[in-house]
């Protein structure tokens, strides 16, 4: 087992109706000065801005706000954040929405601390010394963003979508909330799902093969998702699956999985190239190229892994042999395509336009990808074309 450091500062307060714990988490950190973040509409149809806002005006906290903070966040959108803060010193971003408006509220916290551009911490070129205190109201199972150091942003002018990663944008508390889900459309909650999943089989899929614990944490955390996704998506209220879903989340990427392990994270990055090009939901374009890249690193030698998942999750009780790990990889397909998810690069429009492109910048930021097998642009490209 690799050694490890496990740190996870982020305060979790989970369960129905536990926005009560706002004003007092903002007066334990003398926080009277907020920036609140979120996306579209779906905060105002839900009717918790209502709430939030409420509370700012009983206890006398000064706010501003952004709002429309789209899927894939903008670099755009946390220049006009982080101006915001500055103009008028800011002390805690709350974020309140699903994972891009977590990511676009830790990059503004950063942003807001920095003279130069945001877009420096993406591309590596200066490194993330100090934030402004993040807090975050979550409301779609997906990303882990409610209690890790990640954030991924987009830049539109350079078709780019690439991480930030710093200790100083952890949230230093989340309000989970289950109930907050209970109007997230069928497709989201698959798409989330999805992504939950492929974070965990990002760290399942590793390099070493010594951590057996975190290999069965994995494995719980997966059966969760295949256990209640059908649940949510068929009763958007039902407060058990959606409970399950939240957790599964935040455990699904706040580093407790990958303790003692060399994670792989291919998928990911093949992913974040997609949907810098174009305009695909994150948990989409996951389904498709998780399968492509199942099917492209399986070899005789290391289909263990594959048939163990295969009986977790679908109780497939054969013995382990490389024909029984293809028959997972399908039986995962036939699963994606029921919780209504696409598998083909083609069901969301997507050609091989771009792919020449996107190898280049994977080859030019990245060099390889991936460790469970190491990727160069060509085996990217051959992922790409086997998931038209
Ligand atoms: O804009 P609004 O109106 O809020 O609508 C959103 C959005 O259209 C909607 N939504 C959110 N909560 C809802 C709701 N609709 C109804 N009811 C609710 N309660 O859902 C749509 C999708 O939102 P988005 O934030 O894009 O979803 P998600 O949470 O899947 O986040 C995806 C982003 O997170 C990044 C992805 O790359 C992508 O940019 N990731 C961040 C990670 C991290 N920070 O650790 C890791 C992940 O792997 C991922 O890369
Ligand atoms: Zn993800």
């Amino acid at each position: 087992m690799k050694d490890f450091k496990f740190h996870s500062p982020t305060k979790l307060f989970f369960g129905k109706d536990q926005i009560k714990v706002l004003a007092n988490q903002l007066k334990t950190l003398n926080a009277r000065r907020v920036l609140l973040v979120y996306g579209k509409s779906s905060l105002k149809k839900m009717g918790l801005y209502d709430r939030i806002i409420s509370i700012f005006k009983e206890k006398d906290i000064f706010f501003k706000e952004l709002s429309g903070v789209k899927p894939n966040p903008s670099i755009e959108s946390v220049r006009e954040g982080a101006k915001i803060c500055k103009e008028n010193n800011i002390e805690l971003v709350l974020a309140a929405g699903a994972g891009s408006v977590l990511d676009c509220s830790k990059a503004i916290a950063a942003a807001a601390k920095y003279e130069g551009d945001p877009w420096d911490f993406n591309i590596g070129k200066k490194r993330i010394t100090s934030a402004l205190p993040i807090a975050t109201i979550l409301t779609l199972s997906a990303t882990g963003s409610e209690s890790n150091a990640g954030a991924v942003i987009t830049n539109e002018e350079t078709k780019q979508k690439l991480p930030l990663h710093s200790e100083h944008c952890k949230p230093v508390f989340s309000i989970l909330d289950p109930q907050n889900t209970f109007s997230v459309s069928p497709y989201q909650t698959a798409a989330g799902t999805v992504d939950i999943m492929s974070h965990v089989f990002e760290q399942y899929f590793s390099a070493n093969d010594d951590a057996y614990i975190s290999d069965r944490l994995c494995e719980g955390v997966l059966k969760t998702c295949v256990n209640y996704v059908k649940d949510a998506i068929k009763k958007g209220d039902d407060y058990e699956s959606r409970a399950n879903l939240m957790w599964a989340s935040t455990i699904g990427l706040n580093n407790l999985l990958s303790c003692g392990k060399i994670t792989d994270w291919a998928t990911h990055l093949i992913e974040h190239e997609l949907s810098a090009y174009y305009d695909l939901t994150h948990g989409a374009g996951l389904s498709i190229i998780t399968l492509s890249w199942m099917r492209y690193v399986l070899d005789k030698d290391n289909y263990q892994k594959f048939c163990d998942l295969g009986k977790t999750l679908f109780d497939m009780d054969e013995q382990a042999s490389y024909d029984k790990a293809k028959r997972f990889i399908d039986r995962l397909e036939k699963f994606f395509l029921e919780i209504g998810m696409p598998v083909k690069l083609s069901e969301v429009n997507i050609t091989d336009e771009y792919f020449d492109d996107m190898c280049e910048n994977i080859k030019m930021v990245f060099g390889t990808v991936g460790n469970f097998r190491k990727l160069y642009p060509d085996d990217v490209r051959r992922i790409l074309v086997n998931s038209l």
